[in-house]
């Protein structure tokens, strides 16, 4: 998130409004100006003597005790994003029915921007139907929500409706605000799997979906990268992609070869034929002429004349692995790559298809990291945390 960042923090009546005082920090550790708003009941757990000290400005408390005329719309106006750390059940259901009978709510109900909401509660107000049904209201408004996580609650009892720990809010908090930190960067990505023809009806294909490849074009773009996606598959809806639509191992190796050398990052994240029919039937095959003898040929290796090509962009493979990631080292050592990204294809919620992924990155000097399995979108954003890290160390 870009330094200078104004953020809205509205602390209700709880025993996490302590931790506020850390997300508050938190938050100016990283650029942001930050102006709080409390509820009543927030003054019984934290005084605005705190939050004084550590934003620099006395906290809004009301709607009627301050020197501003309209505290609420002067807040609300100047934020461009609020979060509510923590939010009780009651704060969620004012919230929910657009109650503006205190500051906090009526800040929110005044202002256009971004809201995140980190539950705090005991675990049998979280898990009652009125506080779920607002909380889906809250995701209805287009509301974040983060937490709350299962750990010990007020007066020794432990469950979920423990608030989620300050930085994780932060990290939320920083996530609304598409980071440019890759402006001036052009990116190559390639995703989706080839086909190749059999016949004109049939081909020799792959389960990809394209989603791997599409998150991490979006994620570039969001970015401010100038991407370019060679894609079997549709790209993300987005203009400022440049995309370029092929079908078979050949016609990507000729975008992706053609593009290499004019890019500063290449993420190889398609799934290639190695192997196509030599000879496609131009003429649909039948039945009952019996079964073809398909004679196959390799496909070029796309990777390889990336890695070959002058000047070379930084180079990211993938591996598609079966049952184990323990033949990816020696893919990532063979393949000459600066980062290779492995994924099981065969564990549930990785691979093909799925909205999720669980990899592990191998790096030129053979070093790992095995990150959890999280959402596409996530493996992507940490594939372009780790280039830009590998950028900055070169
Ligand atoms: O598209 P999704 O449904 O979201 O699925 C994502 C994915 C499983 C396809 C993706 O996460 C993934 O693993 N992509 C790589 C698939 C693959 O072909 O892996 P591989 O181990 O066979 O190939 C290794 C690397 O060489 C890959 O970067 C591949 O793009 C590249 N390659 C492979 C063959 C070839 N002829 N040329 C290549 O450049």
């Amino acid at each position: 998130m870009p330094a200078g960042r104004r953020i809205v923090l509205g602390v209700s009546g709880g025993i996490a409004a302590y931790k506020a005082a850390y997300l508050a920090r938190a938050l100016i550790e990283r650029g942001a100006s930050v102006r709080v708003v409390m509820t009543d009941t927030a003054q019984k757990f934290i005084g605005s003597a705190t939050f004084s000290a550590i934003t620099g400005h006395v906290p809004v408390t009301g709607l009627f005790d301050q020197e501003d005329v309209s505290p609420h719309t002067s807040l609300g106006q100047w934020a461009d994003a609020i979060v509510i750390a923590p939010a009780t059940a009651a704060t969620i259901s004012r919230l929910a029915h657009g109650e503006s009978s205190n500051a906090l709510i009526a800040t929110i109900l005044a202002s256009t921007a971004p809201v995140v909401v980190a539950p705090a509660m005991h675990s049998e107000m979280w898990d009652q139907p009125s506080t779920q049904a607002n909380i889906t209201t809250l995701r209805d408004f287009g509301y974040t929500i983060v937490g709350p996580e299962t750990g010990p609650l007020a007066g020794g009892d432990v469950g979920v409706g423990r608030m989620s720990e300050p930085y994780d809010i932060a990290d939320a908090v920083f996530g609304l605000f598409p980071t440019p930190d890759m402006a001036g960067l052009s990116v190559l990505v390639t995703s989706g799997g080839t086909r190749e023809a059999i016949d004109p009806v049939r081909y020799i294909g792959n389960r990809s979906s394209g989603k791997m490849g599409n998150a991490l074009a979006s994620n570039a773009s969001n970015r401010g990268a100038d991407v370019t996606l060679v894609t079997t598959q549709e790209g993300p809806q987005d203009a400022a992609l440049e995309i370029v639509r092929v079908e078979t191992a050949d016609d990507m190796a000729k975008a992706v070869w053609e593009k290499a050398p004019l890019v500063d990052v290449a993420v190889l994240a398609a799934a290639v034929a190695d192997f196509a029919p030599r000879n496609p039937s131009t003429t649909k095959l039948r039945r009952a002429d019996g079964a073809p003898k398909i004679e196959l040929v390799a496909t070029p290796d796309i990777l390889a004349g990336v890695n070959e090509s002058n000047p070379r962009p930084l180079l990211v493979g993938f591996a598609a692995e079966a049952g184990s990631l323990d033949a990816a080292a020696a893919k990532a050592a063979a393949k000459g790559v600066d980062l290779l990204v492995a994924n099981d294809i065969q564990k549930t919620g990785s691979g093909f298809g799925s909205v999720t992924n669980e990899v592990r990155f191998i790096f030129r000097d053979g070093s790992t990291r095995d990150l959890d399995l999280m959402s596409k979108d996530d493996v992507a954003a940490r594939i372009w945390d780790a280039v830009l890290q590998l950028r900055s160390e070169s």
